[in-house]
Parts: structure tokens; C-alpha cells; sequence
């Protein structure tokens, strides 16, 4: 049987190789590179929401394939749930995760209080109209960075009822428990 294909609307290649490990084994997942699409999507939005939506609509309405993506935000309870929307230029060095994840430990010096959490925002557009999911992954921010797995600030999170960071973790794992395999989870109930 050929597997359906749905564009996923990123030039993140860790978060495509996490959502194509997820969902191969049922879609063709096709990349905005595989589209020929290699410009940025501006992400203008003031919400996770706005955004995942700006992404999806704009490969959507140029391309008319079924296609979806994702906006994802670490919301720390410390910071009034900054960086949020915002984490991606957290450090106002776009792309510069290193300088994201110092920003973060400098702003939580010595803070007591480390909670936090990822949040996943899917937005899936097809003939149909559009379908929004979400996922959470709630823990706290470490001390300091460990770990060689993952990207952005995987190094600083430590999941709920783990003692390591995400980074640490193995991908497999992540690929379990994460705030982006939690929304596809639910993307995928639906296409079923
Ligand atoms: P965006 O969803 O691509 O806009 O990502 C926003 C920011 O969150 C970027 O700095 C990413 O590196 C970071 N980010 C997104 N998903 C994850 C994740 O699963 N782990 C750690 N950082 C992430």
C-alpha cells in the first residue's frame, strides 16, 4: 500500500527526523527542501498558536498539499512563561541556541523556583479545514547544560520524574514522552 503523503512545514531537520522516526511508519513525511521551498517562513505571530498556523497556512496555500507545523515554546514559570514565543531569539541571536540556554541559566541564578515547560502547538491544514493539537511537557531547568542528544534547550530540561536533562536522554525516549511526540500523538488519533 503507498503511504499518504502530508508535508511537514519545517527547515528544523532535528524536529523532522523526530516527527518523520514518529510517523514513517505510516506517512511518506515530506520536507519543505522535497517541496523545493527554501525560503524562511517568517514567524510573526504573538502566540505559539498564530505561528503554527502562519507556517502551515503559507505551505498550504502555496502548495495545496496536506501539511502541518509545528511551534514549540519553553515556558518558564520564573520568567512569567518567557521565553515562550519568543525562544527561538531568546538571546536576540537568532539560531544562536548556545546563547539561549545561557540567557536562560543567567535570568534563574540561584532561583529556587525552576519550573517549566514545553509547549508543542500542531496545525494541520488540509481540503477539510484545520485541525490544531497540542502537546506539553512539564519539568524544570538544571543547574547547568548536559548532555549531547537533542537540540535548542534540551540540555537545561529535566523532564518530570527524571534526574537527567533531555539531552541526556535517549532519542528514543524523547521520542516518547516528548511535547512534540504528545501533539503528534493526537495529530495521528485524528488521521485515523
Ligand atoms: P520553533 O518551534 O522552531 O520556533 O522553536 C522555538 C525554539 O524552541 C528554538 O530555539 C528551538 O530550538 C526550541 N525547541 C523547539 N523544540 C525543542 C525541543 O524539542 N527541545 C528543545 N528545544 C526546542
Amino acid at each position: 500500500m503507498t503511504k499518504r503523503q502530508i508535508c511537514f512545514a519545517t527547515h528544523n531537520q532535528n524536529k523532522l527526523k523526530e516527527v518523520r522516526f514518529i510517523l514513517s511508519a505510516k506517512f511518506d513525511v515530506l520536507s519543505l527542501n522535497d517541496l523545493g521551498f527554501h525560503q524562511e517562513i517568517e514567524e510573526s505571530g504573538k502566540t505559539i498558536e498564530e505561528n503554527s498556523l502562519i507556517k502551515a497556512k503559507t505551505i498550504w496555500e502555496k502548495f495545496n498539499v496536506p501539511c502541518f507545523a509545528d511551534d514549540t515554546g519553553l515556558e518558564i514559570e520564573a520568567l512569567g512563561g518567557e521565553p515562550g514565543v519568543f525562544s527561538a531569539r531568546f538571546s536576540q541571536r537568532k539560531g544562536s541556541e548556545l546563547s539561549n540556554i545561557d540567557l536562560v541559566l543567567s535570568l534563574l541564578i540561584n532561583g529556587p523556583i525552576r519550573k517549566a515547560q514545553f509547549k508543542t502547538v500542531m496545525t494541520y491544514i488540509d481540503e477539510r479545514g484545520i485541525e490544531v493539537f497540542e502537546g506539553v511537557l512539564k519539568g524544570k531547568i538544571a543547574e547547568n547544560p548536559s548532555g549531547n542528544y537533542g537540540f535548542g534547550y534540551d540540555p537545561i530540561f529535566e523532564p518530570e520524574g527524571y534526574t537527567k536533562t533531555l539531552a541526556e536522554i535517549d532519542p528514543k525516549e524523547k521520542n516518547r514522552i516528548s511535547h512534540r511526540a504528545l501533539a503528534l500523538q493526537k495529530f495521528c488519533d485524528y488521521l485515523s
